[in-house]
């Protein structure tokens, strides 16, 4: 004869079996494993059960539990694939798809990010500052006068707040340093914008990476051997860099780096990249100023900075004749740099 467990867990199968639906089989769950289910039921009978009998039952009560919760658990497996396959079966996978376009990221921003990706390799942190300045983030602190020609209103775009949008990213140096004591060594790639007469080299927005290497002892070869690095990684081993003596209010000594590579379109010309130099004493002064401590106390520090033409890196790296392509939205020039 056999055990009532037994004749439970027969039932219970013989129901799980027979269920149409996960539904019904939820219904057969709860009815023998649920809390008030008739196979949980014995787990309370078992404790008026006599030493003898208890480990007997005990076992049993757990397989027949298994046996039920696994014949369960096949049963509704097979439901949701059903589903599934239902599913499948009311689409016709013959129809064509919906294609989706893809798109691709601008040829600036290639180049910006190949440019960040070298810089990267040497060490330098990613920084950033507000398009719209502060004509004294971007003048005064940088030791630009207020009677120097770039603050005039022909050059620069004015809001009528007083604030301007950024003539250069060399106002993050400003602000890098504002933000954190030296040793600091960041890159800052973003627009800048000037009221320039626009045509084939010239945009009224443009974009630089700016450089800031801030730490004791940085001298004029750190600035040059990390743009001859920076220029070779982009155009090739054989590019040939030279530096110009110039002016910038903001660095002294100040340059301009040109380059020159057999590889590149117009091979044997040299072409202006880049203003760098080592930071002036007043930039720092002014930041110290703005910080009210002596952070940047020009006698222990000395920085290099630089800011890349990167519209110009791009022209020559893909060999683009006008800069105007950039912002004229043709998809006809854009596809070729997907
Ligand atoms: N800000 C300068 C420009 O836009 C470039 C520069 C950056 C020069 C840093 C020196 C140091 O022309």
């Amino acid at each position: 004869m056999s055990h009532p467990l037994e004749q439970l867990r027969d039932d219970a199968l013989r129901e799980i079996e027979s269920a149409r639906d996960a539904q019904s089989l939820d219904a057969v769950r709860v009815r023998y494993l649920g809390r008030n289910g008739s196979i949980s039921a014995w787990g309370d009978r078992m404790k008026t059960l006599g030493p003898e009998e208890r480990p007997i039952v005990g076992k049993l009560l757990n397989e027949v539990r298994n046996a039920v919760t696994a014949a369960i658990e096949e049963r509704a497996e097979k439901f949701r694939a059903q589903k599934e396959s239902d599913a499948l079966a009311n689409i016709d996978i013959s129809l064509p798809g919906t294609p989706s376009e893809r798109g691709s990221l601008h040829p600036l921003t290639q180049m910006l990010d190949r440019g960040i990706q070298i810089f990267r390799r040497m060490g330098f942190a990613l920084a950033d500052g507000p398009d719209i300045e502060t004509d004294w983030h971007c003048f005064d602190a940088l030791n630009t006068p207020p009677e120097h020609p770039a603050r005039n209103e022909q050059d620069t775009f004015y809001l009528a707040d007083g604030r301007l949008l950024r003539t250069h990213t060399s106002t993050v140096q400003i602000r890098a340093m504002q933000a954190a004591p030296p040793p600091i060594r960041v890159i800052a790639p973003g627009a800048a914008y000037r009221r320039d007469e626009v045509d084939a080299t010239h945009s009224a927005q443009f974009h630089q990476i700016e450089g800031l290497y801030v730490d004791e002892n940085v001298s004029v070869a750190d600035l040059k051997g990390a743009l001859e690095f920076f220029m070779r990684e982009l155009f090739g081993s054989d590019t040939a860099i030279q530096f110009r003596p110039h002016y910038f209010p903001f660095t002294e000594p100040s340059l301009e780096v040109y380059i020159r590579s057999k590889a590149l379109k117009g091979g044997e010309q040299w072409i202006e990249v880049a203003g760098c130099g080592m930071v002036h004493p007043a930039v720092f002064e002014a930041v110290n100023k703005a910080r009210g401590d002596n952070a940047y106390d020009p006698e222990k520090w000395s920085g290099y900075a630089f800011g890349l033409g990167m519209d110009r890196l791009a022209m020559i790296l893909f060999e683009i004749p006008d800069i105007r392509l950039f912002s004229q939205n043709d998809l006809r020039f854009l596809k070729q740099f997907a």
